[in-house]
């Protein structure tokens, strides 16, 4: 078996790639949609401005039979963890090749000079185990869930946002936050506290944008709606629609700062959210969305929202000293 690098992946090295992804999946679906060529091209090809990563792959009797990313984001050296992901044919698996793909990852980890990585994780699969017999320790569990659109008809979202607290004023950008808003807008990044904290960086106006043209350089398109009260944002919500398979929205970041919290401010941008969706985009059907098992105001509000528990997964964290060598 060899390990190869791809530092700029041919059209016949991404359909391998895919193929290897296709597999993984028909193993292991958790419920989600198989993955498209269209999306596995996008991440392959698209990078983080401002980032990189690194690809490799396993082949074995002219077959690739797995393969791993290492994410990069920011400046090289950054205190920014790396992200790493490894995709091993079910075929294959316990032969050591994850470990061998892993163990090339935490070279490229450190030559860049990160100390830690992340990777995340569906509970319940073979990943649990070889990350923890690799020096990975969980960090974040969090929840699935998953809301169908059919679910919020448009009389519950007018009474939701009737509902809501007055005196704030609502906003909505596609794309990259709009100048006035985007010092507001890292600063309310700051109110996901737990999420910034195994991030390890902090929020700036700068990396608000990077995040967005990240987004947009993978073709998918993102959608923020915002709570603002005297040029402040108090709160708000972000879903991202992909591209390739605009079916299933993500649903980003959502928060509420400190001081505004209490006020179903919350709830009222979600639905603002909703509202905005199925008029602009009604080839949306679901929301996915991933929330920290003990974020017990969030999964309320995804609860009353609709959204259903789906799979439980995993932020799992390791220094690059731990890793394997
Ligand atoms: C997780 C995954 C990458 C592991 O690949 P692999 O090639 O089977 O792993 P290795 O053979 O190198 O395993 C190394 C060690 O990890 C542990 N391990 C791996 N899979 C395990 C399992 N199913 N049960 C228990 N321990 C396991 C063992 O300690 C193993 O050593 P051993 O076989 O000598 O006992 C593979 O199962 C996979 O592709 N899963 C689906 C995709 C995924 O979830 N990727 C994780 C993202 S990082």
């Amino acid at each position: 078996m060899d390990v190869t690098a791809l530092d700029d992946p041919t059209d016949a090295q991404i359909r391998q790639w895919h193929a290897v992804l296709t597999a993984v999946h028909a193993a292991d679906p958790a419920g989600e949609p198989a993955p498209e060529l269209e999306q596995t091209m996008a991440r392959l090809l698209g990078v983080e401005p401002g980032g990189r990563q690194r690809l490799w792959t396993a082949v074995s009797d002219g077959r690739v039979i797995a393969v791993a990313t290492l994410r990069l984001p920011g400046e090289p050296g950054a205190a920014r963890p790396g992200e790493i992901d490894i995709q091993v044919r079910p075929e294959h698996r316990r032969r050591g090749i994850g470990r061998r793909l892993l163990t090339v990852a935490a070279e490229g980890l450190r030559a860049d000079g990160r100390s830690s990585v992340i990777a995340q994780v569906l509970e319940g699969t073979p990943a649990v185990p070889f990350l923890e017999a690799h020096g990975f320790r969980c960090v974040l569990t969090l929840r699935g869930l998953l809301l169908d659109m059919a679910d919020v008809p448009p009389e519950r979202t007018a009474a939701l946002l009737a509902s809501g607290p007055g005196g704030y004023g609502l906003v909505r950008w596609r794309g990259v936050v709009p100048d006035e808003h985007a010092e507001a807008l890292a600063h309310a990044k700051h109110a996901m506290a737990d999420l910034a904290q195994y991030e390890g960086a902090p929020w700036d106006a700068h990396r608000v944008r990077e995040m967005a043209e990240m987004v947009a350089k993978r073709g998918d398109e993102l959608y923020t709606v915002a709570a603002v009260r005297d040029g402040v944002i108090a709160g708000f919500t972000e879903v991202v629609v992909p591209a390739d398979s605009p079916v299933r929205a993500a649903q980003y970041d959502t928060a509420v700062v400190p001081e505004h919290r209490g006020r179903r401010l919350g709830i009222r941008v979600k639905a603002a959210m909703l509202d905005w969706l199925r008029a602009e985009r009604p080839e949306v059907r679901e929301i996915e969305t991933d929330n920290a098992g003990d974020n017990v105001h969030m999964l309320a509000v995804n609860r009353e929202l609709g959204f259903r528990p789906q799979r439980e997964s995993r932020e799992y964290q390791a220094d690059a000293t731990d890793l394997p060598t």
